[in-house]
């Protein structure tokens, strides 16, 4: 009687305990989601960053570029923010392709910071990776001759370990390198009238209205913000003056993958992704971008009507726990307000340019990439250890996976590869063109190909990484050295440079 008394009363406690935990659970899953759909007020205009001012001294055109620390206002007071030449980002760099640049980074922080061209094809020791630091108080001034098809790049730091804490306190911003024989003078090209960069951007903020980088339940990504700011405005309008608008969306955040379409679902053209144009224009309701990656859109407009430009909810590839890493988000990003008159802009031409493409034939080497948890081929990055060595002028063909049940991407510095195959097959449209970045769902085997031209130094390494930021500082990195045809990788020379004072 006694005993069945007991029995009684444990069923009922573990039956409660049950219901809790379900009850817990069920708001847990439906706590991951956000959505700020139709709930953002649109009330500021968006932020264009400003063209850097540069000048010509011996040949070369010399753009300045100084971190400094500020605030800013994201609506919540003033924020503290880093930004290059101003509070936060930084200015769009410009230059066309032949011509011979120089940036003179200066850094007026308190701490070590480096800046990457983030596509640029240029010589190792240029290319801003962690073996390039900058200490506080100090100036670096890397040169190269810009000679790549006209595209929309960006700079951002790279400090190994510190490079998500840098970007998302503000450090970046935007190189568009121009070429006339690789644009179309039928897509709208006045900037900020008709041609408007978009870095977007999610963040989150403490209750004292600081900017909060610590990463969400069960996220394993990082950060994953439920604000998002686009050049730094949030909530933004862009008042739009003409038939055709080109955006040139960067994904600028740490973490989240963004699918981007509109509200009405209205269709666009994807004209360029992260290396240039588009062999033809593809006509879509979707991009998806994860972080790193580009995309030029043009939108057309009719007059007097709005647009909202959104981020829906998508399959990351990652199975049913997508939802913790931001895969059931809709997020409205940015209005578009079309005047009572719009000036004419001529329709997106199919044709764009001529992409040629590299064929798997003049590979000399395949490699296989396998992306698990903070590793790429069961090895995390070790500043001085040089994985392989391609040689100058060689094609290769990358195999790459993600293994696991995250979202990872894979960038790779110096080059723009070009995907062969996607799951055997030949890639979509958005993945057809030049690419530097690219996401990896689950499971799904690419091959890249591309070549190591003009540049070699044995001793001054390329990074290939995870772009979710989080991963890289955890170490989901490597280092190629590109050699001279028959040469051998030397020995990574960091010493030196930890004399500036380096990460920790
Ligand atoms: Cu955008 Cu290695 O970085
Ligand atoms: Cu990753």
């Amino acid at each position: 009687m006694r005993l069945r008394r007991v029995l009684a009363v444990i069923g009922v406690v573990v039956l409660l305990l049950c219901t809790v935990c379900a009850g817990a659970g069920v708001w847990l899953w439906n706590s991951q989601v956000i959505s700020t759909a139709d709930e953002v007020d649109f009330t500021r205009p968006l932020a264009v960053p400003p063209l850097a001012p540069s000048r010509m001294e011996s040949g070369r055109r010399v753009f300045d570029l100084k971190a400094q620390a500020g605030t800013h206002d994201f609506g919540h007071g003033q924020t503290p923010t880093w930004g290059f030449n101003g509070d936060v980002l930084g200015p769009t760099l410009r230059a066309a392709r032949g011509e011979q640049v120089q940036v003179n980074v200066t850094n007026a922080l308190d701490q070590t910071t480096t800046v990457h061209w983030h596509g640029m094809h240029l010589p190792a020791a240029a290319d801003g990776g962690p073996h390039q630091l900058v200490g506080p108080g100090k100036a670096w001034s890397p040169t190269w001759k810009v000679d790549q098809p006209a595209a929309t790049l960006w700079y951002h730091p790279h400090l190994h370990g510190e490079t998500a804490k840098h970007v998302y306190r503000g450090l970046a911003g935007l190189f568009l390198v121009d070429d006339p024989a690789t644009s179309v003078d039928a897509l709208p090209h006045e900037y900020g009238v008709d041609d408007v960069p978009l870095i977007v951007q999610d963040r989150k903020f403490d209750s004292g209205g600081k900017l909060d980088d610590s990463p969400g339940f069960m996220s394993g990504v990082g950060v994953l913000g439920d604000t998002v700011a686009v050049n730094g405005t949030v909530g933004p309008y862009l008042d739009v003056t003409t038939e055709r608008v080109r955006l040139r969306l960067l994904n600028g955040s740490n973490a989240r993958v963004y699918d981007f379409g509109f509200a009405d679902d209205r269709r666009f053209a994807l004209v360029g992704t992260d290396g240039g144009l588009l062999s033809s224009a593809y006509d879509t309701d979707r991009i998806m971008l994860s972080p790193g990656e580009r995309a030029e859109i043009v939108v057309t407009m009719k007059p007097g009507e709005r647009a909202v430009l959104r981020s829906y909810p998508q399959d990351l590839g990652t199975g049913p726990f997508g939802r913790f890493t931001g895969g059931a988000d809709t997020l409205d990003v940015l209005q578009l307000r079309a005047a009572g008159t719009l000036a004419p802009r001529p329709a997106v031409p199919s044709k764009l340019v001529e992409v040629p493409r590299l064929a798997r034939a003049d590979a000399v080497q395949q490699r296989p990439f396998r992306l698990s948890g903070h590793s790429i081929n069961s090895k995390q990055m070790e500043m001085t250890r040089i994985d392989f060595a391609p040689e100058r002028d060689s094609v290769e063909i990358w195999k790459v996976v993600n293994n696991d049940g995250e979202p990872h991407s894979l960038h790779v510095h110096d080059v723009q590869f070009q995907v062969l195959t996607r799951d055997g097959a030949p890639p979509p449209p958005q993945l057809s063109g030049w690419k530097d970045t690219i996401y990896l769902p689950g499971d799904v085997d690419f091959e890249l190909i591309m070549r190591f031209s003009d540049f070699a130094d044995p001793n001054t390494p390329y990074m290939f990484h995870c772009h979710v930021l989080f991963h890289e500082d955890a170490g989901m990195m490597g280092q190629f050295v590109v050699v001279p045809p028959g040469g051998k990788p030397g020995v990574v020379d960091h010493s030196s440079h930890l004399a500036h004072g380096g990460p920790h």
